[in-house]
């Protein structure tokens, strides 16, 4: 289960001078290339899913592929949300499996922009999410050229930064220092000075946008003064569409499957260039060993209703699903029936959470507090319930060795939680 606290990841980053790649995805072949990449690389990676992008693919779709693929890495890996619009759109990247999330609220005036990242950083901390919002504005758009989105670009200001930081309470920040989204006409001239006093000033894990058509010494003066995550996208489109091209044009091998096989390696070339040349190659081991690993939570109830109406039941299994898969850090609510007439209880309910800390955030919840008062607890006295993470042999195997250093034993047991409803 390498996917692993991205908060963690990037201190990790920030304190040995190196940083991550968070490489956009847009279809299943750059998926694939990205995470093979990293597995040569033996290298940390986020695995990003930019909002404007969206329209490209189907995110719900999508998203299984993502976390799937996740699962089974042998490196270190972190899901973002990147350039969320709002509090809606975290929500539902936490939802459909982001353990990290960007809101960009940075076209914004300073104190709504700050309004905004609040909100969304108190929401997914509530959930164990980490947040990285943006202040200054990075024009261009990802996959396209500069000129065509030529919003005037501004600058991070160190004061600013500082006040942004503390107010909203975000763990990374995306600065603005120089780069674009997409292509830019000429040379990138960026602000070194700028961004050293922005690091100083914050002590946290700085993020770069718009990494595409920076030089390698670019790239490495930028992670000297803090940059610990930086995008790109742009350049790995690019590179796609000219094997297309190349291969389309030539006369063998140039079916269908072989196109996007072409398309997997020239990507997948480009990604470990990056990795190696931003210092995260070679990482993934004291990765995996001193961060967190992610650990969903699942919360199960069995229940006996009193009075038996199976209408009232099904009315009350459909508001739970409705209302309860509406909190923030709740991944899925199952509910279901007895397959057995003999059961000690006829009914359950399984609730995914995305972390820990979404025990107590989904108790405390007005929605949950009104259904559980209301409608639940009224009707389903008799009943049971457990809250457990989820145990996998990489979070076994993680747990086990810390304990061996402890000399302690590993606890499999499920972790048997107070009651929620
Ligand atoms: P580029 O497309 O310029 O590499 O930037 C990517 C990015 O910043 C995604 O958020």
């Amino acid at each position: 289960m390498p996917i692993i606290d991205m908060k963690d990841m990037l201190q990790h980053a920030y304190d040995h001078g190196y940083a991550v790649g968070a490489f956009d995805l847009v279809s299943l072949d750059f998926l694939e290339a990205i995470l093979s990449a990293a597995e040569q690389a033996r290298a940390p990676v986020i695995l990003s899913l930019a909002e404007s992008h969206f329209g490209y693919f189907d995110i719900e779709l999508m998203m299984p592929a993502v976390e799937k693929a996740a699962e089974r890495a042998s490196v270190p890996v972190a899901i973002h949300l990147d350039h969320g619009a709002d509090l809606d759109s975290a929500v539902r990247g936490i939802k459909l499996g982001c353990n990290g999330v960007m809101i960009d609220a940075s076209h914004q005036e300073f104190s709504e922009n700050i309004r905004i990242t609040r909100a969304v950083a108190d929401t997914a901390h509530a959930c164990g999410i980490a947040v990285e919002g943006e202040l200054g504005y990075v024009p261009g758009v990802e996959g396209e050229d500069a000129e065509r989105h030529p919003e005037a670009l501004a600058y991070t200001t160190p004061v600013e930064a500082k006040a942004y930081v503390e107010r909203t309470g975000v763990d990374f920040l995306a600065v603005s220092v120089g780069t674009v989204h997409g292509r830019m006409k000429g040379k990138p001239r960026l602000d070194y000075q700028r961004l050293k006093q922005i690091n100083e000033a914050l002590s946290i894990p700085l993020v770069i946008h718009g990494g595409t058509g920076l030089s390698d010494a670019q790239f490495r003066r930028l992670i000297t003064n803090g940059i610990a995550k930086i995008n790109y996208y742009t350049a790995l489109a690019e590179v796609a569409g000219a094997s297309i091209r190349s291969s389309a044009s030539s006369r063998k091998g140039n079916s269908y499957t072989n196109l996007v096989r072409d398309v997997r390696q020239t990507v997948s070339a480009e990604v470990e260039s990056k990795m190696r040349l931003w210092g995260s190659a070679g990482r993934a081991a004291e990765v995996l060993a001193r961060c967190q690993p992610w650990t969903p939570v699942e919360h199960v109830i069995l229940y006996n209703l009193s009075g038996g109406d199976p209408e009232q039941a099904e009315m009350l299994m459909a508001e739970g699903r409705r209302v309860l898969g509406a909190i923030p850090g709740v991944r899925e609510v199952v509910t279901g029936k007895t397959a057995r007439e003999n059961a000690r209880y006829r009914y359950t309910w399984l609730i995914r959470f995305c972390h820990p800390k979404v025990i107590d955030s989904f108790r405390e919840h007005p929605d949950h507090v009104a259904f559980a008062d209301k409608l639940f607890r009224p009707l389903a006295s008799d009943r049971v319930s457990v809250d457990y993470r989820i145990e996998t042999d990489a979070s076994t195997r993680k747990r086990h060795a810390a304990s061996e250093k402890k000399g302690s034993h590993i606890s499999t047991r499920a972790l048997f939680g107070k009651a929620l409803f």
